[in-house]
């Protein structure tokens, strides 16, 4: 397997983990750049917030001192605001990557026409992702969009989406398999995947379903991608990167079946844990980040015996000490999904009228300042 290469950006293992709101801040991205080599994208973070110095906004964007590569997903709706907050990441931040978010299928996102949406007005999308490109070119920082197959089965825009990618000079386009009305609900469509990759001549990354290493192997075989986005998988098990990291090795374990899932015991889960812990302290100040960590508790201890009761009270971080340290990894939990799963939506909730023409370049959306919720 090749390197990844978006523009002058070089990403030796074809990995990346995939923005996640409320997941992937500084301290969850360094956890998991520990484990193996890839692209370590920050949560999304909004054009206009950073524009306007929304303070919420300025508090997602830290980088851990040891990120090399930083790599920012903005969301944005307005060409204008996109432009600026591509300029002001890469002028002030230093920024080495930065992705758009054309996913997000969340009703209060999609109503405005932004997210998963907005891809329907290919005029306004291929204005954005232009505005974006001009903003980086002078800082050769590469840009890429992350989309889903479109609305739903009938209202399909990913292979338009992936021609204005191209011809707007995106460096490459991250194709989730799912469309917004199916939400996390399902199976990712790998075939979209491979139709994608037919369809450009930019690097494809695929998107869905990867919960172990042997699932990325498997996509890039079957999709012809030229890298792997990784979400939920990594949920609680920051060891898939270093799976990952193995399987895409160029001498390492690629084709051979025999590659070997990590299997931590309860008592290198629990120093995992810790560790996700402090670094959230570290980074975010003790209360805050013990509060962000409950939320990661449940997907730590997937499939181990440890009761309800404990969970619940290692919402209290010093509770560690009450596992037992020798209790080995549950494998069936292999290759299962974590995370939100979901139920599809009998109807995705967009601006009224918004089917009536594909262009929207005469749109003015209103940008949120403070959407949160991304994915
Ligand atoms: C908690 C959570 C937050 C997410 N936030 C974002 C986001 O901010 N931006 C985005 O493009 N996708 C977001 N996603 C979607 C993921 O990036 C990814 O496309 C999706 O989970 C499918 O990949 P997976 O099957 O590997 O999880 C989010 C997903 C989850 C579970």
């Amino acid at each position: 397997m090749s390197p990844l290469a978006l523009g002058s950006l070089t990403v030796p293992t074809p990995v990346v983990l995939a923005p996640m709101a409320g997941i992937t801040n500084a301290a969850y991205r360094r956890l998991c750049a520990e484990q193996g080599a890839g692209l370590y994208v920050c949560e999304m973070i909004t054009s206009r917030g950073l524009v306007e110095r929304d303070s919420t906004t300025l508090k997602m964007l830290v980088f851990d001192e040891l990120e090399t590569t930083r790599s920012v997903q903005l969301y944005g709706t307005d060409p204008a605001y996109v432009g600026k907050a591509t300029e002001i990441l890469c002028a002030e931040y230093g920024v080495h990557h930065v992705d758009l978010n054309f996913g997000c299928p969340v009703p209060k996102v999609t109503r405005k026409g932004g997210g998963g949406a907005l891809p329907w007005k290919r005029g306004l999308l291929a204005e954005i992702l232009r505005s974006a490109v001009a903003a980086a070119a002078p800082y050769d920082v590469p840009v890429t969009m992350k989309t889903r197959k479109g609305l739903d089965d009938d209202h399909l825009t990913y292979l338009d989406a992936g021609r204005i990618a191209q011809e707007a000079g995106c460096a490459a386009i991250a194709l989730h398999g799912r469309t917004v009305a199916q939400s996390y609900s399902g199976q990712a469509d790998w075939e979209a995947i491979a139709r994608l990759v037919e369809h450009v001549d930019i690097p494809v990354l695929g998107n869905g379903d990867i919960w172990e290493a042997a699932d990325a192997l498997r996509m890039v075989e079957q999709t012809g991608a030229a890298g792997v986005v990784v979400g939920r998988g990594c949920l609680g098990r920051p060891w898939l990167f270093r799976d990952l990291a193995a399987a895409f090795a160029p001498d390492g374990l690629a084709g051979r079946a025999g590659s070997r899932p990590t299997l931590p015991t309860l008592g290198e889960v629990a120093a995992m844990m810790r560790r996700h812990a402090e670094l959230l302290a570290e980074h975010m100040g003790e209360e805050r980040g013990c509060k962000e960590f409950r939320k990661h508790v449940s997907w730590y201890l997937k499939g181990f015996r440890a009761g309800g009761e404990l969970r619940h009270s290692l919402a209290l971080v010093d509770s560690l000490a009450a596992l037992d340290p020798d209790e080995p990894f549950p494998v069936a939990e292999l290759g299962t999904p974590r995370g939100r799963q979901g139920s599809p939506r009998e109807r995705v909730v967009i601006p009224e009228g918004w089917l009536a023409d594909t262009d929207g370049t005469r749109l003015h959306l209103t940008e949120d300042t403070t959407e949160t919720t991304g994915g």
